[in-house]
């Protein structure tokens, strides 16, 4: 493709997703699964308008989400399926999740270029956190999006770190438990803790792991050997990710071990740039290097031990007291 070529469909690229997204707040995916499998009843079901949902489902099948299989039937293909909402391995709250909120702090993109101030805040008013918190259905919402991320990237988890030599470990802002609940189904003995903000804990039901609320700026609960810190400090600048460290570091016992987990930018093959401007436009923070958290524990008062890489994205950062 041509320079120019490539530009024109550059511009236009938001268009895929944003016609995605509108399936998957449609439930079209839901209602395909269902039975509702031709045009003829999904709009006289739902009201819908024709053509234009004849133009969605086209585009669709174009991009394999859905095939014509016994024209009119529609059936899902594998990317459809994945975005039914009850399907446990799928990516329907994730799909959600880029719009709205994210896409509008992404248009004002250029107040973070100008100030390093985040362009979420300068709309809404307040932190990206306070604002889930304050919006119920957003915040369940963005945990079961973090979540289907989660499931599938801590799954090697349990597999590359021996945890037994722990009695006990809480993960720090650990959402909906994915980490916590994969190192506590090979570990059935040790006591795994989850942490994380009241209106959090409250949504799970796991009763496998310890559920302890609470905020991470104002006091950790000291009733653990070692701490998970997963894709928490990435949302916070250089001051408060220090805040949630000294929290952690008074937490632990001597000896205690912090385990960060990071997209650490030079462990990663290609560019995460749009990654930190994401985080940038969100919370006013950025993606870092290995040594630029090891800086961050270390002048916190942990001793850097050893790193591993978890997946194409992540990199573990083991930490003593
Ligand atoms: C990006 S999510 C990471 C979730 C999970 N650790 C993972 O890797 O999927 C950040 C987490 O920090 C939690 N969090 C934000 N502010 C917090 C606070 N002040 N105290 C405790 N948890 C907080 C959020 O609720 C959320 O679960």
């Amino acid at each position: 493709m041509n320079a120019k070529n490539e530009l024109k469909s550059i511009f236009t690229e938001y268009w895929k997703y944003l016609a995605v997204n509108t399936a998957c707040k449609l439930k079209l995916f839901d209602k395909i699964f269902e039975g509702q499998n031709t045009l003829e009843i999904l709009c006289s079901t739902n009201q819908w308008d024709k053509p234009t949902l004849s133009n969605l489902v086209s585009y669709l099948v174009e991009d394999n989400y859905l095939i014509y299989k016994l024209n009119p039937v529609i059936s899902l293909l594998e990317k459809g399926e994945l975005l039914i909402e009850s399907n446990p391995k799928g990516l329907y709250y994730a799909c959600l999740n880029w719009a709205e909120e994210h896409l509008n702090a992404w248009q004002h993109l250029d107040y973070s270029v100008k100030t390093a101030g985040s362009s979420f805040e300068k709309i809404y008013k307040k932190p990206y956190f306070d604002y889930l918190n304050d919006n119920p259905e957003k915040l369940i919402n963005y945990h079961k999006a973090i979540y289907e991320y989660a499931s599938d990237d801590y799954k090697e988890l349990p597999n590359m770190i021996d945890f037994s030599i722990h009695n006990s470990i809480m993960d720090v802002g650990g959402g909906y438990g994915a980490a916590i609940s994969l190192i506590k189904e090979k570990n059935q003995n040790i006591r795994c803790i989850l942490f994380d903000l009241q209106k959090v804990i409250e949504q799970i039901t796991n009763e496998n792991i310890v559920k302890l609320n609470g905020n991470f700026f104002e006091s950790i609960p000291n009733v653990t050997e070692a701490i998970l810190l997963t894709r928490v400090l990435h949302d916070w600048n250089d001051e408060k990710a220090k805040i949630i460290l000294k929290k952690c570091f008074l937490a632990l016992p001597s000896n205690g071990t912090l385990y960060v987990i990071e997209n650490c930018k030079d462990k990663i093959k290609t560019s995460i740039s749009l990654l930190s401007l994401n985080m940038t436009a969100m919370c006013q923070s950025f993606e870092r290097s290995s040594l630029e958290y090891i800086k961050l524990c270390e002048e916190t008062g942990f001793n850097f031990q050893k790193d591993k890489k978890l997946n194409e994205l992540q990199t573990i950062l083991i930490f003593k007291k």
